[in-house]
């Protein structure tokens, strides 16, 4: 598929997504929301996708943000229909995900930058990546899942503190926070990522999505632990699970059909 604002490719099965407007750090405009919905359904339904990477264009930034251009004309209805259209049909998407969608966070990854990264399943970063929610810096808040999506993941007093100050904070402290998984050289970060895709593409397709779906669903009550007890009872509905367990006995390697 051809986008204005996006580069795609598919190598080894898996789709890497390049916001590109480097002139903007990649700015999420109107477009950038649409498109990036658009490539991932295409995601969601490739049969020649099995997971995916989300970077931006340039060695600056991964996401500086939502486009504050954009913003004079907002009201409260439009303002809210914004956020919500951003998060429907891309955040929540890339969230709940059947497939494994990982940021490669090559720079800036400020407010909905910030955000777009927090909704991946993990994030992996070059060692200039800068994470911040600067939104108040403009009068405003996080709107595309931030306040949620960063308390879940760094608790709610550093969520507090980061968002209530705007602190840009470096790649070393959002790995301290477990914000990043890894960081590496820039020049390296799309390997780095590949590589652990690779790992996960040897796996059970339909175990992973059940992965994300519990992993998703966490919850400190009674519901957490049944969500996960049916999922697990599900995986034995899998011709997979007969395929894993066989080549576990017969002492060779599994070879999954997602199926
Ligand atoms: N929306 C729209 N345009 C943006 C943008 C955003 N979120 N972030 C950067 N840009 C544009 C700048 O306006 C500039 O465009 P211009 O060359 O046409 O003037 C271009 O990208 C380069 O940015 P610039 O600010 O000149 O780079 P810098 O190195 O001096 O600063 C940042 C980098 C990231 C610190 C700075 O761009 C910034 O603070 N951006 C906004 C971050 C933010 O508040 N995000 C949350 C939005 S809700």
């Amino acid at each position: 598929m051809q986008y204005q604002t996006l580069l795609t490719s598919i190598e080894d099965s898996i789709c890497t997504i390049t916001i590109n407007r480097p002139e903007k750090l990649n700015a999420l405009n109107k477009t950038v929301i649409e498109e990036l919905s658009d490539a991932i359904v295409e995601v969601y339904n490739s049969m020649d996708i099995k997971s995916a990477i989300i970077t931006g264009a340039g060695e600056k930034a991964f996401v500086a943000g939502a486009d504050i251009s954009e913003f004079l004309q907002l009201d409260a209805n439009t303002g809210e229909a914004l956020a919500r259209k951003g998060q429907e049909t891309v955040f929540d998407k890339i969230a709940n995900s059947p497939k494994p969608i990982i940021a490669a966070v090559n720079g800036f990854a400020l407010g909905g930058g910030c955000e777009l990264a927090l909704a991946c399943h993990f994030i992996i970063a070059s060692k200039n990546a800068k994470f911040g929610q600067p939104e108040v810096n403009l009068g405003l808040i996080p709107g595309y899942g931030g306040t949620q999506r960063l308390t879940q993941l760094v608790g709610k007093n550093r969520a507090m503190q980061l968002i209530m100050t705007g602190e840009i904070i470096s790649a070393s402290d959002a790995q301290q926070y477990g914000i990043v998984n890894k960081i590496v050289e820039q020049n390296e970060l799309l390997n780095e990522v590949k590589k652990v895709l690779a790992v996960i593409h040897t796996k059970a397709p339909l175990a992973i999505t059940k992965v994300i779906e519990c992993i998703n669903n966490f919850d400190y009550t009674q519901e957490g632990y049944d969500f996960e007890m049916k999922k697990f009872g599900e995986c034995f509905l899998t011709e997979d699970v007969k395929e894993g367990a066989a080549a576990f006995l017969e002492k060779r390697k599994a070879e999954f059909k997602g199926k």
